[in-house]
């Protein structure tokens, strides 16, 4: 049975008291189900969050992969870990995009996490041009054989992978429930084709991209989606409670 993951990606939103009344709201009516409720806040406030003490576990959009040294403005995995992040994000097309974090870069970064025992949520995901020329597939097994297909069965074990077409991130315009389902039966192909059907079956992969309360259900009820990251949705309590209530 593989885990069932619901994750808030809440990017750079909230204030300081704002992150804290959400994360309070939705620890306080956490169904304590199945499904594993983590969220990611700035990291400014991880400090803050902890410090409350939940059930909902917390990640880091963001690190550095080196140890420490000159890197102005950065956070080494130590120190995120150090202030009680259980789980990074590595990959996210934000950073691709904006911050021009390459495939190798975001190896760099995996191999960190991995040494730390920090989780990783690992996203992929192709923008509007590859999927209008029908090339999804390969641009995203490229994706994971850049950063992740480097790794030991054993540890490839411990990645959640998040399927994330750029296309569907803030538009509004989520996938069809089938074309999700397409992309996560290819992931879990390239993963057992690089480590066996044993490894690819133990993966949780799952769906983000404008995932809200009115389509999880339909999405989640999908063979190889097991769950959803989730952005704009995971900024409202009640929404981000009831995806996590979909399955
Ligand atoms: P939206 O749910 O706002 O489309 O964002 C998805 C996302 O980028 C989560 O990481």
């Amino acid at each position: 049975m593989r885990k069932k993951i619901v994750a808030g990606n809440w990017k750079m939103n909230l204030s300081k008291s704002e992150a804290l009344a959400l994360y309070q709201s939705v620890d306080a009516q956490n169904p304590a189900n199945e499904v594993e409720l983590i969220v990611f806040p700035s990291a400014i406030y991880l400090d803050s969050l902890k410090k409350l003490d939940g059930k909902l576990k917390i990640g880091v959009q963001n690190f550095h992969p080196a140890e420490s040294g000159a890197f102005t403005g950065e956070n080494s995995i130590t120190q995120i870990k150090d202030l009680g992040a259980e789980y990074v994000l590595i990959g996210h097309s934000e950073r691709r995009m904006y911050f021009n974090e390459d495939g190798a870069f975001l190896k760099e970064k995996v191999d960190a996490a991995l040494q730390h025992d920090v989780k990783i949520i690992f996203c992929c995901g192709e923008p509007l041009s590859i999927r209008e020329m029908n090339a999804q597939d390969y641009f995203v097994e490229q994706q994971l054989i850049e950063s992740l297909f480097h790794l030991s069965n054993y540890a490839m074990e411990r990645i959640i992978i998040a399927y994330e077409p750029i296309w569907a991130i803030g538009t509004g315009k989520t996938a069809s429930s089938d074309q999700a389902e397409a992309m996560h039966a290819a992931i879990r192909g390239f993963i057992e084709k690089q480590y066996g059907k044993n490894t690819a079956e133990k993966i949780s992969i799952l769906y983000g991209g404008s995932c809200n309360a009115s389509n999880a259900s339909e999405l989640f009820a999908c063979e190889n989606v097991d769950g959803g990251l989730i952005g704009g949705a995971a900024l409202k309590a009640n929404d981000f409670l009831q995806i996590a209530k979909s399955f």
